[in-house]
C-alpha cells in the first residue's frame, strides 16, 4: 500500500465512522431510551439487584438509580436489558395496556413448571375467559356464601394443634395449601393432601433456582415432582367427571371448569384443567402464607397496633360464642384490621413488581421503550416512595384510617399490591379475607413472643430466613359481653 492509498483508506474509514456515529445518535435520539446503566455484559446489574434484595433493606438499589436518572431508567437484569419503572403513571399505563401494548413475559424455567396452559402464561381471548372464570370463583359473594365457612374452620383446625414453639411460616403454608385444595376440589385435609403438598413443595423450590436451570438438581427434581402433582390432579379430574355423570354435583372451582366444557367456546382438555389448577395453587400459596407471617411480624414489632387489633377482635368474639364461625358481617366490621392488611401489603411487597414485554415501540413521558424490550413495573418502588406515602418506610396502619385527617395517600393509583388491568390478581379479596380470619383467631386465641431474632429478605422471594419461630401461649377464651 502506498501513502496515497493509506490516506484514501483513512479518509474513507473516518467518513464511514462519522456516518455510523451520526446514524447511531439519530436513532438513539429518535428512540430516546430512558437513561441508565446496562452494567456488565451478560450479567448487567443482576448481582447488584440480588445482593440488595437479600438484605432487609433493598431500597438503595432503586433509590440510587432514581436519584441519578429519575423514576424510569434502563438497567440489565436476569439476562436482558430492562426498562425499570418506579413511576405510578407509567406502571398504570403498562398494566392497563396488557395484551395491547405489553404482554406478560416469564422466563422459560418458570413456564415449564407452570405448564403451558396456566393462567399466568395465557394470552388474548382465552386469558380473558379464564381470568373472569377465576374471578367468578373467588368474588365476594362466593366468599361470603361458600368459602368463608371453610376458611374459618381450617384456620381453627390448624391452630388447635399449636403449642409452644411454632414455625409460623410453615403453619401458614399448611393452612394456605389446605384452603386452596378445599376451594379447588373440595378435599378436606387427609393423607392424600399431605402427600400432594410434599410433592408440590418440591415444585415450588424449582421456581427459585434462577440462573442455569438445566444444570440444577433442584430444578430437575421440581420438574419430576410437577409430573407427579399433575398426575394426581389428573386422576382427580377423571374421578370427578365420573361422579358428575352420575349426577353428583359439587360446588368448587373444578366443577366450574368442567361446566365450561359443555359450552360452544369449546371445552378444556384434562391437561388444560390440571395446568389451570396447578397455577392457582402456585399463585395463592406463597403470597397468602407470606402475608400472614409478615402481618404477625409487623404487629409483634408494633405493640400498640397489636393492642388495637386485639381490642377489635376481642369485641367481635365477645358478641359470639367461643366456637362460633365468623360471618361476612363480622369480616365487614373489622375496620382496623383492614388498615393493618393494607399496610402489611404496602410494606411487605410480596410481589415487588411485574415483568412485561413491549409489543411495539412505546413512547411515554418523553422516552421510548423499543419493541421487544422487557419492562419491570415496580410496585415496591411506588409503595416505598416518600412522595406518595408520608414516612413511607415505616409500618403505620393508622395512615389508612379515613377520618385521620392527614390522608397520606395522594391518589388511588399509588397503592397496587395486586397489580392492575386485565391481569389484576383475581384472588385479591380472597387473600384479604384469609388474612383477616387468620389474624382474628391468632389474636383472640394466643399471645406470643418471638423465639429467635429473624430477618426479612426479599430474594429469591419475600420471606424471613428462619420461618419466623414464635412461642405461643393460649389465652383464656374471650368472655361473652364482658
Ligand atoms: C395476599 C396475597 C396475594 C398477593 C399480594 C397477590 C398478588 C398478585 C399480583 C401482583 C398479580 C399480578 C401479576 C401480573 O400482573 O403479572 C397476581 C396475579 C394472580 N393472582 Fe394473586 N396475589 C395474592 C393472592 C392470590 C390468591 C389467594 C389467589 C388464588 C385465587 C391468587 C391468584 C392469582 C392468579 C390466578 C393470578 C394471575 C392472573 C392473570 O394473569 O390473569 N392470588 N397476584
Ligand atoms: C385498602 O386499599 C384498598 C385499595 O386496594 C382501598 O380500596 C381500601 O379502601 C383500603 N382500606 C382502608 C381501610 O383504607
Amino acid at each position: 500500500m502506498d501513502s496515497t492509498n493509506i490516506f484514501l483508506y483513512l479518509l474513507v474509514s473516518s467518513f464511514l465512522l462519522l456516518i455510523f456515529h451520526l446514524l447511531r445518535t439519530t436513532t438513539r435520539r429518535k428512540l430516546h431510551l430512558p437513561p441508565g446503566n446496562l452494567g456488565l455484559p451478560f450479567l448487567g446489574e443482576t448481582l447488584q439487584l440480588i445482593s440488595a434484595y437479600k438484605t432487609e433493606n433493598p431500597e438503595p438499589f432503586i433509590d440510587d438509580r432514581v436519584s441519578k436518572y429519575g423514576t424510569v431508567f434502563t438497567t440489565h437484569v436476569f439476562g436482558e436489558p430492562t426498562v425499570f419503572s418506579a413511576d405510578p403513571d407509567i406502571n398504570k399505563f403498562i398494566l392497563q395496556n396488557e395484551g395491547r401494548i405489553f404482554e406478560s413475559s416469564y422466563p422459560g424455567s418458570i413456564s415449564n413448571l407452570l405448564g403451558r396452559h396456566s393462567l399466568l402464561l395465557m394470552k388474548g381471548s382465552l386469558h380473558k375467559r379464564m381470568h373472569s372464570l377465576t374471578m367468578s370463583f373467588a368474588n365476594s359473594m362466593i366468599i361470603r356464601d361458600h368459602l368463608l365457612v371453610d376458611i374459618d374452620r381450617l384456620v381453627r383446625l390448624n391452630m388447635d394443634a399449636w403449642t409452644g414453639r411454632v414455625l409460623l411460616m410453615e403453619e401458614a403454608k399448611k393452612i394456605t395449601f389446605q384452603l386452596t385444595v378445599k376451594q379447588l376440589m373440595s378435599f378436606d385435609p387427609c393423607e392424600w393432601t399431605e402427600n400432594l403438598m410434599k410433592e408440590y413443595m418440591l415444585v415450588i423450590e424449582g421456581f427459585f433456582t434462577i440462573p442455569l436451570p438445566i444444570f440444577s438438581t433442584t430444578y430437575r427434581r421440581a420438574i419430576q415432582a410437577r409430573g407427579k402433582v399433575a398426575e394426581a390432579l389428573g386422576l382427580v379430574v377423571r374421578e370427578r367427571k365420573k361422579e358428575t355423570e352420575k349426577g353428583d354435583r359439587k360446588n368448587d372451582m373444578l366443577a366450574a371448569l368442567l361446566d365450561e366444557e359443555g359450552d360452544s367456546g369449546g371445552g378444556f382438555s384434562d391437561e388444560q384443567i390440571v395446568d389451570f389448577m396447578l397455577a392457582l395453587l402456585v399463585a395463592g400459596y406463597e403470597t397468602t402464607s407470606t402475608i400472614m407471617t409478615l402481618a404477625v411480624k409487623f404487629l409483634t414489632e408494633n405493640p400498640s397496633a397489636l393492642a388495637q387489633l386485639k381490642e377489635e377482635h376481642d369485641e367481635i368474639r365477645a358478641r359470639k360464642g367461643e366456637e362460633e364461625t365468623l360471618q361476612w358481617d363480622d369480616y365487614k366490621s373489622m375496620s382496623f384490621t383492614q388498615c393493618v392488611v393494607n399496610e402489611t401489603l404496602r410494606i411487605a411487597n410480596i410481589i415487588s413488581g411485574v415483568f412485561r414485554r413491549a409489543m411495539r415501540d412505546v413512547s411515554i413521558k418523553g422516552y421510548t421503550i423499543p419493541k421487544g424490550w422487557r419492562v419491570f413495573a415496580s410496585l415496591r418502588a411506588v409503595h416505598m416512595d416518600h412522595d406518595h406515602f408520608k414516612d413511607a418506610r415505616t409500618f403505620n396502619p393508622w395512615r389508612w384510617q379515613t377520618n385521620s385527617g392527614s390522608s397520606s395517600c395522594s391518589s388511588v393509583n399509588v397503592f397496587s399490591p395486586f397489580g392492575g388491568g386485565p391481569r389484576r390478581c383475581p384472588g385479591a379479596e380472597l387473600g384479604r379475607v384469609e388474612l383477616s380470619v387468620f389474624l382474628h383467631h391468632m389474636v383472640t386465641r394466643f399471645s406470643w413472643v418471638l423465639a429467635e431474632q429473624d430477618k426479612l429478605v426479599f430474594f429469591p422471594t419475600t420471606r424471613t430466613q428462619k420461618r419466623y419461630p414464635i412461642i405461643v401461649q393460649r389465652r383464656n377464651p374471650v368472655e361473652a359481653n364482658s
